[in-house]
């Protein structure tokens, strides 16, 4: 994305009745880092029960997926994930792909050392857009991985555009690996969005900073609250910032007044039932799907073969 388009949707954003700042805001160099300590603590408990679920099933999953494609990371950050695949799954090349350009490419220069026999390719890339995979890419078969439930922060519909544009990738041959987090009970969904720390209110908050820095507004952080709540209903965690007095923000070319308590909206993160998510792939055009899931069924991740 540009500059300019980057900054028309903030300002539109922030000047919609209900203002908002889409997720991948959430994402600048200190966003990435504060994600990371994130996904070490011990409310958040997508991260660690994926990582255990495919460190219990990989023989089963690498089985399902097979070896020697071209294995494409969506959303890759760190690369962590992925990593733990190349073992078992030898691919020839692997693209990861990341709305953070730099943050991917210095994980993927630390891991080409690694694996020097795996074509390494790095992209900067907004999933909500488009997918465009390097000319380089020629592996027969196509393995897209797209862990952590990053997908729960699309819209059903738009999570099904996404899909359907990943099975079109796919062609012939291939398919995607995907993580999704479980509906749960509330109190364990409110607490790993509400970590005693304040991790997560960090995360939050600092969509501000990154928002300053894009469009030259004047957000004091100070001034914004951290909420995070299930709703049922919608099946989705929502995450806003909260305004605690009445504040106007200024950027060049234009305002907006909060009242205290009005708050923007910064995140969705939706929590699927297995079923309606397998039903979700076979919408989007994908054949036979496997699912793994942890004992306490808190999380799955997916096998759609084409
Ligand atoms: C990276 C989108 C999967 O929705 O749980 C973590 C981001 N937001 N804590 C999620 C997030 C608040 C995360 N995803």
């Amino acid at each position: 994305m540009t500059n300019a388009s980057s900054r028309q949707e903030l300002v539109e954003g922030l000047c919609a009745a209900q203002a908002e700042v889409a997720p991948k805001y959430l994402y600048d160099d200190l966003g990435c880092c504060l994600f990371e300590l994130i996904t070490r603590l011990p409310e958040y408990y997508p991260t660690c029960t994926e990582l255990t679920l495919m460190t219990n099933n990989a023989d089963d999953i690498m089985a399902t997926v097979g070896t020697g494609a071209t294995l494409i990371d969506l959303g890759a950050g760190n690369c962590r994930k992925a990593r733990l695949l190349f073992p078992k799954l030898l691919p020839r090349q692997y693209v990861a792909i990341d709305i953070s350009t730099d943050f991917v490419r210095q994980a993927l220069c630390a891991m080409q050392a690694e694996f020097p026999d795996i074509d390494m390719f790095a992209v900067g890339a907004d999933l909500s857009q488009r997918i465009d995979l390097p000319a380089a890419v020629n592996g027969a078969r196509r393995t897209f991985f797209y862990p952590g439930s990053s997908i729960g922060n699309f819209d059903p519909d738009a999570a099904l555009a996404l899909l359907a544009r990943i099975r079109e990738h796919c062609r012939q041959r291939g398919g995607l690996l995907v993580g999704i987090d479980l509906v749960k009970d509330a109190q364990t969904l409110h607490a790993a969005y509400n970590d005693a720390l304040g991790l997560t209110a960090a995360f939050n908050r600092n969509v501000l900073n990154h928002v300053n820095a894009l469009i030259g507004s004047d957000f004091r952080l100070c001034e914004w609250r951290h909420r995070a709540f299930y709703d049922p209903r919608r099946g989705r965690v929502e995450m806003h910032l909260e305004a605690a007095a009445d504040i106007t923000v200024s950027w060049p070319g234009g305002r907006r007044r909060f009242a205290a308590g009005d708050s923007i909206h910064t995140e969705n993160s939706y929590k699927y039932r297995l079923d309606d998510f397998k039903a979700l792939l076979a919408q989007a055009g994908f054949g036979d799907v496997r699912a793994w899931t942890d004992e306490r069924q808190w999380f799955a991740v997916c096998y759609a073969g084409v």
